[in-house]
């Protein structure tokens, strides 16, 4: 008995200890970033912090998915539970205000926008959209374009076939294509079809009509929507069988394989493909996608202080990071996106990424709805429930009728 006492309260000692100490140090940060180029790039921001806050222990709770599929759903399950990870990864515009502000789950980031002065090198247009009220909540790291299409050019000229700039033009192309046993469009889980949905929709529609579907002013029943959702449905058909069984890298692996010719992605895609070794210009190619030339269809990445949150300074110290010049210069150029801050070193971006650059500072910019910018949570459920529809049904009325109600019912329609 008299022996066991200490070694019984020393355990205890050790248990308790390890328990402190973890919690007191850990920054467990929530992302999806799992696939290659995208953990790559976590990788490079998470170097810059170990260096600058080497007593903290960063843990990645990435959770694989693409658009935060699986990891948002899990993230709802936590904060539902109380047991919120010290940060999280958030798309600018609607999916952080109408979601985890709407709900009173993250601090205001006005203290830290003062302290690192980051008003003057974040994008006012930006800013506004992760603000309510005067309440700045998130810390954008990055801008990716959505619209854009990727190919390998040394197989387009195998096939004979270029980049087509319209959508009708594919559709030549793709017969082909489709002639030499090609699959002319890579896609993957339903969400990519959303991103090749909203593409197309931009395309068809401009960037005045696009934007107008989602301020109210736009008219989802008109024959310019139908006549989007009947090229979607047209593209449908030459993209491949497995399409709704595989995640959006294994898609853009068909077209470094040489078995698909396109695909239509955000550019988290030139960081794929840089990790496969490929090289802009000369190993992949891209162009915007068919009909956007001209249009930034953007999303941004970023971060979050939840109320209460787990280590709050360690939560804050990764914010500075991810809003640091040397942050996001670390963590851009591996992700395939540019900096959200205006202050980037040009001569760190690929021939891709410069290219980018120049696109968001001169084309018209408009904001992507698989990626959270034009609409909140619920109204995209809906359109993702028609679309899910469509995709087995190919009923193209239904699907119109279906996103029109889905506009009035989440209000933004009268
Ligand atoms: C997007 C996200 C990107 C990239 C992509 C694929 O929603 O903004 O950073 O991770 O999903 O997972």
């Amino acid at each position: 008995m008299t022996r066991r006492l200490p070694v019984a309260a020393a355990v205890l000692a050790l248990v308790l200890g390890a328990c402190t100490t973890g919690s007191s140090n850990e920054v467990e940060v929530f992302s999806w970033w799992t696939a290659g180029g995208e953990a790559d790039g976590l990788e490079a921001m998470l170097d810059v912090f170990s260096e600058e806050y080497p007593d903290y222990e960063f843990v990645n709770a990435a959770v694989a998915g693409g658009a935060g599929t699986e990891a948002r759903a899990q993230l709802a399950t936590r904060l539902s539970q109380d047991d919120p990870p010290s940060s999280w990864q958030g798309h600018a515009g609607q999916e952080l205000i109408g979601t985890y502000v709407a709900a009173d789950q993250i601090e205001s980031l006005n203290f830290l926008y003062d302290e690192e002065e980051w008003r003057d090198v974040m994008p006012e247009g930006l800013i506004d959209l992760i603000s309510e009220d005067g309440e700045i909540y998130s810390v954008p790291v990055n801008i990716h374009r959505a619209n854009v299409m990727w190919f390998i050019p040394e197989n387009l000229e195998g096939w004979g076939v270029e980049a087509p700039t319209t959508w009708e033009e594919f559709l030549t192309v793709a017969e082909e294509l489709d002639s030499q046993g090609v699959t002319p469009l890579a896609m993957g889980f339903q969400w990519t079809s959303m991103h090749l949905f909203e593409t197309i929709l931009l395309g068809s529609l401009g960037a005045d009509a696009y934007n107008a579907l989602w301020d109210g002013s736009g008219d989802w029943s008109s024959a310019e929507v139908a006549d989007a959702i009947a090229t979607f449905d047209a593209v449908l058909d030459y993209t491949n069988e497995d399409a709704s069984t595989i995640e959006w890298d294994a898609a853009a692996q068909l077209v470094v394989d040489g078995e698909a010719a396109f695909q239509i992605m955000g550019d988290w895609a030139e960081g794929y493909l840089k990790s496969k070794e490929l090289d802009p210009e000369t190993g992949f190619g891209w162009a915007p996608a068919p009909g956007t030339d001209g249009m930034f269809q953007f999303l941004s990445d970023s971060f979050v202080l939840p109320k209460d949150a787990k280590n709050r300074d360690g939560a804050v110290a990764w914010l500075k990071i991810a809003g640091s010049q040397a942050g996001q210069d670390a963590f851009n150029p591996v992700k395939g996106s540019i900096p959200a801050r205006s202050d980037g070193d040009r001569s760190l971006y690929d021939a891709y990424l410069t290219s980018a650059m120049d696109d968001w500072a001169a084309d018209t910019v408009v904001g992507s709805l698989t990626h959270g910018v034009v609409a909140n949570d619920a109204w995209k459920a809906e359109i993702d429930t028609a679309l899910g529809l469509f995709l087995s049904d190919r009923d193209p009325d239904a699907f119109q009728t279906a996103l029109a109600e889905a506009c009035t019912a989440e209000g933004a329609c009268s």
